[in-house]
């Protein structure tokens, strides 16, 4: 029970591999933050996992959303341990993913995580 007394802002967490994970840590006894863009689908998640989680609208693109997440978790659940920073997007038409290049468009739209990955090629 690693998870147990832990509290975790998971992003991305209204659909897909974010979801699975918010709940998933719940069952080991954490409290999570569904953090995510989508609003009814994250309170959707948030409510059937119930009082130990709650839902908080982030942009991981915007600085300043985090520190609204940061704050609001925090003001509930009275500290933050663990941050899964899942959100993501799979690409557009724009980007070639074997490209060395990346324009400051995608750069800028772009959440942290694949930002990492696309720093290992070129950064504008
Ligand atoms: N599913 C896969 O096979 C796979 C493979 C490699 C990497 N990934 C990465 O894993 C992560 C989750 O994948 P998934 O399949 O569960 O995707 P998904 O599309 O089901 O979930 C991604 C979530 O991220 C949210 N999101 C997107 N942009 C956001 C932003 N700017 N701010 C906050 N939330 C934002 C979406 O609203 C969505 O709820 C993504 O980062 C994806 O790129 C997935």
């Amino acid at each position: 029970m690693r998870l147990a007394g832990k509290v975790a802002i998971i992003s991305g967490a209204a659909s897909g591999m974010g979801a699975a994970t918010a709940r998933m840590f719940a069952r080991e006894g954490a409290k999570v933050v569904i953090a995510d863009v989508l609003e009814h689908e994250g309170r959707q998640i948030a409510d059937g996992i119930g009082v130990s989680a709650r839902f908080e609208p982030l942009d991981v693109t915007q600085e300043g959303s985090w520190a609204v997440v940061v704050g609001a978790t925090t003001g509930h659940f009275g500290k933050l341990d663990v941050l899964v920073n899942n959100a993501g997007i799979s690409g557009s038409a724009e980007q070639d993913f074997y490209s060395t290049e990346v324009g400051i468009g995608s750069w800028r739209l772009t959440p942290p995580e694949c930002s990492w990955a696309s720093s290992t090629r070129s950064r504008p």
